[in-house]
């Protein structure tokens, strides 16, 4: 674990993307202008409870952390966190306008800033696939210290399939292969609950939680 420090992040590592205003402008286009319901889609796996404590991890301009927070309400904990201090800095924009209390920091997968067992569900979309191999197994390992036991986790990323259109146009540089998604789940020691398609794109989710040792 990190201390929560804005300096521990590598915001030029790859992958970080730090055109935080244009990202908004891209996928409201790439969802036609329905972005809310898109990510209440790619949520709904999560079944997300109100009360809950949430992180959204890799959260770019802080949607799905808005979104989290609408099913959780406003007295449960959200946090979101991005090594990109433009995401960070419009996630922190868009909650404000928003009226809702989410905690964004500057920070990376791989080194989380908050103690173990902290949150009852971490999320991640559309982050894993900017990571190296090494780097996505060190998140998902990070990702289930953070989560108390019993807790999930979501992953969403895309597939490798034979995609044409303009999503696919814009993630050709970076798709998992579904068993890995699983893989990297399991291999940190978390049971899959659920997988397969979004029904977004060629987004595919898979659903982990993990009970601590003698529990
Ligand atoms: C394609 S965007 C997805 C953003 C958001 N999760 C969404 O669904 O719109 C990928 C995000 O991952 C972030 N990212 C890149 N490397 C990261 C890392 N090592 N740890 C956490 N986030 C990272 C990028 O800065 C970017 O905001």
């Amino acid at each position: 674990m990190t201390t929560a420090t804005e300096s521990s992040a590598a915001p030029s590592s790859p992958g970080v993307i730090h055109w935080a205003a244009r990202y908004d402008i891209l996928v409201s286009l790439l969802t036609f202008g329905r972005e809310r319901s898109f990510r209440e889609r790619l949520l709904a796996p999560a079944r997300l409870q109100p009360g809950e404590s949430v992180l959204d991890i890799g959260c770019g301009t802080g949607t799905l952390a808005i979104a989290a927070k609408r099913k959780v309400g406003t007295s449960a904990l959200v946090c979101g966190i991005d090594p990109s201090a433009e995401m960070i800095a419009r996630s922190r924009r868009k909650a404000s306008r928003a009226r809702m209390d989410i905690a964004f920091e500057i920070a990376q997968a791989e080194s989380l800033p908050f103690p173990d067992a902290r949150f009852d569900v971490v999320t991640s979309t559309v982050m894993l696939h900017h990571l190296r191999r090494a780097a996505r197994s060190q998140a998902v390992i990070e990702a289930r210290r953070v989560l108390k036991p019993g807790g999930r986790l979501l992953v969403v990323d895309f597939v490798r399939q034979s995609g044409k259109g303009l999503h696919a146009h814009f993630h050709r540089h970076g798709r998992v292969d579904p068993r890995d998604l699983i893989a990297l789940v399991t291999d940190a020691g978390m049971n899959v609950i659920d997988s397969g398609p979004t029904g977004q794109w060629e987004l595919q989710f898979v659903l982990g939680t993990w009970t601590a040792q003698g529990a």
